[in-house]
C-alpha cells in the first residue's frame, strides 16, 4: 500500500492518500488509524455500496481491540452495531437516512458523552450533522480489488494521531 501526504488546505488540516489492493490490507489500514482511536472520535465513511466502507470498520474495530471473532456488518436494517473493546464502539449505517436531524436522533451526542467512538457509513447523507472534528474517510474502487482511501479532517490532533500511526517506510505502510 502507498501513502503519500497531499496537500495541506490550512496549518490544522489534514489529507492523506491510501491504496489497497486486497481486503486483507483494507483491514490493515482500518486496524492502524484504530489503534490511534480515542473516546469521542468520529470516523465518518463516504463510498458507494461495496467501495469498502464495511471492510475498513472491521479493521478499525479490531484496532480498538474488539476481538476478530466478533463479526463487524453493515449496520443497514438495525442501523447501529455496539462493539466493545478498548473503547465502546457505534457503528452506524446512515443510508437509510435522508436529513441531519434524523442522525442525531440516534442519541450520537449521548454516544459521544458516553466515551464512545462513532463509525458512520453513508456519512455524507449527513453531513451536517457529523462533529467538525470527525475524520472522512472517502473510499473509491479503482479496480476489481483496489481501493483509495483520502483520510480528511480539520482537527489538527486527529491528524496528527492519524499520521502517526500511518508512518512506515516509503510504500510499506500496510
Ligand atoms: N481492496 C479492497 N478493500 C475492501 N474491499 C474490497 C477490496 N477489493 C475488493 N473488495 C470487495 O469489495 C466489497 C466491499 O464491501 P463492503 O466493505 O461491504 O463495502 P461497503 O460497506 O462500502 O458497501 C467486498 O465484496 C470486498 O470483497
Ligand atoms: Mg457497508
Amino acid at each position: 500500500m502507498n501513502l503519500s501526504p497531499d496537500q495541506l488546505p490550512d496549518a490544522d488540516a489534514m489529507e492523506r492518500l491510501a491504496t489497497t489492493h486486497s481486503v486483507a490490507e483494507t483491514i490493515e489500514l482500518g486496524r492502524k488509524i484504530g489503534t490511534a482511536l480515542q473516546p469521542r472520535d468520529v470516523i465518518a465513511l463516504v463510498g458507494r455500496l461495496g467501495a469498502g466502507k464495511t471492510h475498513l470498520a472491521k479493521g478499525l474495530a479490531l484496532g480498538l481491540g474488539v476481538g476478530s471473532d466478533r463479526e463487524v456488518n453493515s449496520p443497514t436494517f438495525v442501523l447501529i452495531n455496539e462493539y466493545w473493546g478498548r473503547l465502546p464502539i457505534r457503528h452506524i449505517d446512515a443510508y437509510r437516512l435522508s436529513r441531519a436531524e434524523e442522525f442525531a436522533a440516534l442519541g450520537v451526542d449521548e454516544m459521544l458523552d458516553a466515551g464512545s467512538v462513532v463509525i458512520v457509513e453513508w456519512a455524507d447523507r449527513v453531513a451536517e450533522a457529523i462533529p467538525s472534528d470527525a475524520l472522512w474517510i472517502e473510499i473509491e474502487a479503482i479496480e476489481e480489488s483496489t481501493r483509495t482511501f483520502v483520510l480528511r479532517t480539520t482537527s489538527g490532533k486527529m491528524g496528527e494521531r492519524v499520521q502517526s500511526c500511518l508512518v512506515g517506510p516509503p510504500g510499506r505502510d500496510v
